[in-house]
This record gives structure tokens, C-alpha cells and sequence, in this order.
């Protein structure tokens, strides 16, 4: 397999344990009937800086866009339809803050948050199926050698802007959120 799709893969499996980790999370609030806010702020960092600005914006900027180069529709194709997720998820992860804080300072809303969680773990897990199961052996199939390379370079761009030490700490903070809750699993 072509690097470009092996490191966005590698990527997803730290997700998972971030995501796995909120999925028994959620059990457990529903089990205590409390929202585990400190829990919750991590992923929201998690998910902000990790998923969207380092994962996301290796896709968006570095893999897709050559992709499309290479034949692969966006519109009313798999990139198309992967980018409107991406969104969704931005959006998601909006909500479920507002909502936080809402619980916070008012107390209400745990239903909400609640929700909001699981609708987050059930578009990731869905998204990263079908990039790891379509995109990408799609992708690897029209990808040239100059190619890899190009979009090789541009993921260390995109971690170059983000900062240095930003990508592993935020490895370390998803072992922690998919450690966590490891017993209730
Ligand atoms: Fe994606
Ligand atoms: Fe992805």
C-alpha cells in the first residue's frame, strides 16, 4: 500500500481509541446519570486539533485534491460525500460543546449531550469504513509515484504549520481518553 493511505490509516487506528474511549464513556454516564466534563473537554481538544486540523487536513488539502486529479469524482462521488461528513462532524463537535457548557453552568441538557456523543462515535466510525474500505484502495489504484511523494510532502507541510510535539501529544492524549474507560469495556 502506497504510504500517503498507510499514514492516514495509522491515523485512524489512534482515532478509534479516542472514539472507543468515548463510546464506554458514554455508557458510563448514562449508568451514573452524570456527564463526565473533564472527559468530554479532552475529546472536544482531541477531536479539534487531532481529527480535524492534523487528519483532516492532511485529507482535504493534501490527499483528496490530488485524488481528484486523478479521475475520482467529488461531486456525487465518495470525496464529495467524505468532505460533507467532515463537516458534519465540525458540527457535531460545536453542539456538543455549547451543550457542555450549557450542562455546566445550568445543569440541564444531559440527554442532549448525551445524544450529541453518540451521534459524533457513529459518524466517525462510519466515515473511517468507508475511507479505509473505499477511498483509499480506490485511491491507491490511480495514485502514481510522483504522486505519493507530492502528498507525502504536503502532510509534513500541513504538521509543520500545526506545530512541532502538537501530533504526539495528541497520540498520548488519545491513549488516555481510550484507556480510561477500558474497564467498563
Ligand atoms: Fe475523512
Ligand atoms: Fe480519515
Amino acid at each position: 500500500m502506497p504510504r500517503p493511505s498507510s499514514i492516514l490509516m495509522r491515523e485512524h487506528e489512534v482515532i478509534l481509541r479516542a472514539v472507543k474511549g468515548l463510546e464506554n464513556k458514554i455508557n458510563y454516564m448514562r449508568d451514573s446519570g452524570r456527564i463526565d466534563v473533564d472527559f468530554l473537554r479532552d475529546f472536544i481538544e482531541f477531536s479539534r486539533t487531532f481529527i480535524d486540523r492534523c487528519h483532516h487536513g492532511k485529507e482535504e488539502v493534501c490527499l483528496f485534491p490530488c485524488l481528484e486529479r486523478r479521475g475520482i469524482p467529488r461531486e456525487g462521488g465518495p470525496i464529495g460525500v467524505l468532505l460533507m461528513e467532515h463537516e458534519m462532524g465540525r458540527t457535531l463537535i460545536k453542539r456538543l460543546s455549547e451543550a457542555l457548557d450549557r450542562y455546566v453552568e445550568h445543569g440541564e441538557g444531559f440527554d442532549r449531550v448525551i445524544q450529541l456523543c453518540e451521534g459524533y462515535v457513529e459518524l466517525l466510525k462510519e466515515h473511517i469504513d468507508k475511507e479505509n474500505n473505499v477511498l483509499f484502495p480506490m485511491g491507491d489504484e490511480v495514485m502514481e509515484e510522483k504522486d505519493s511523494e507530492e502528498v507525502e510532502s504536503c502532510y509534513d507541510e500541513r504538521e509543520e504549520e500545526i506545530g512541532h510535539g502538537i501530533h504526539e501529544r495528541m497520540e498520548r492524549l488519545a491513549e488516555h481518553l481510550g484507556g480510561e474507560s477500558e474497564d467498563s469495556t
